[in-house]
């Protein structure tokens, strides 16, 4: 059984380390992209307090579906260039929204979401490529979804969480088998 360490009384610097070290332990031996991204969403919502919502959107068909999540019930499809999450894919960058509402065409699948942090996830190196392609060094750059993280605070996330989420990304992606 995986045993969730409390972090009460800790720091948000404090609880992202030992989020980034629970899930390398989470990840360990285990490639299933649905298991593993469902406990990597289960895990940041009972690590990091105060988050209403946290979960996967997968691009599919050429526009990103939900995926394994914790919250209230969410959009199921949200179009490339659409809202915080189809705006990080579309950018291929990381998008920390304080307020929500100052964030032109925002989706609020939940009413209590007052900010946001989006992460892209990248495949990254394909496995099976041979590094033989001068331009792209054998690498495969695409963005294949979003972690999407939501607070009923403002201004709850800042740069030191984007850095912390994107460093989980980037582990989720190396542990798991996902479409290439
Ligand atoms: N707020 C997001 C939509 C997804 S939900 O927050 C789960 C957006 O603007 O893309």
């Amino acid at each position: 059984m995986f045993a969730l360490k409390s972090a009460h009384g800790a720091s948000d610097a404090e609880r992202l380390s030992e989020l980034l070290a629970q899930a390398r332990a989470l990840l360990d031996g285990e490639r299933d992209p649905v298991a593993n991204a469902a406990n990597i969403a289960s895990l940041v919502f009972h690590t990091l307090p105060d988050l209403n919502w946290a979960g996967f959107y997968w691009m599919k068909g050429g526009e990103l579906v939900l995926g394994p999540f914790q919250g209230k019930p969410a959009c199921v499809r949200i179009a490339v260039g659409r809202g915080v999450c189809g705006t990080a894919v579309k950018e291929r960058r990381t998008i920390v929204v304080p307020d929500v509402n100052a964030f032109p065409g925002h989706i609020a699948c939940d009413s209590a979401s007052r900010s946001e942090l989006v992460v892209p996830v990248k495949l990254g190196p394909r496995r099976n490529s041979p590094p033989s392609d001068l331009v792209g060094g054998g690498g495969d750059d695409r963005v294949i979804g979003v972690l999407d993280l939501d607070s009923p605070s403002l201004d709850r996330f800042d740069d030191e969480h984007a850095r912390a989420l994107e460093r989980l990304v980037a582990d989720f992606v190396t542990a798991t088998d996902l479409e290439s």
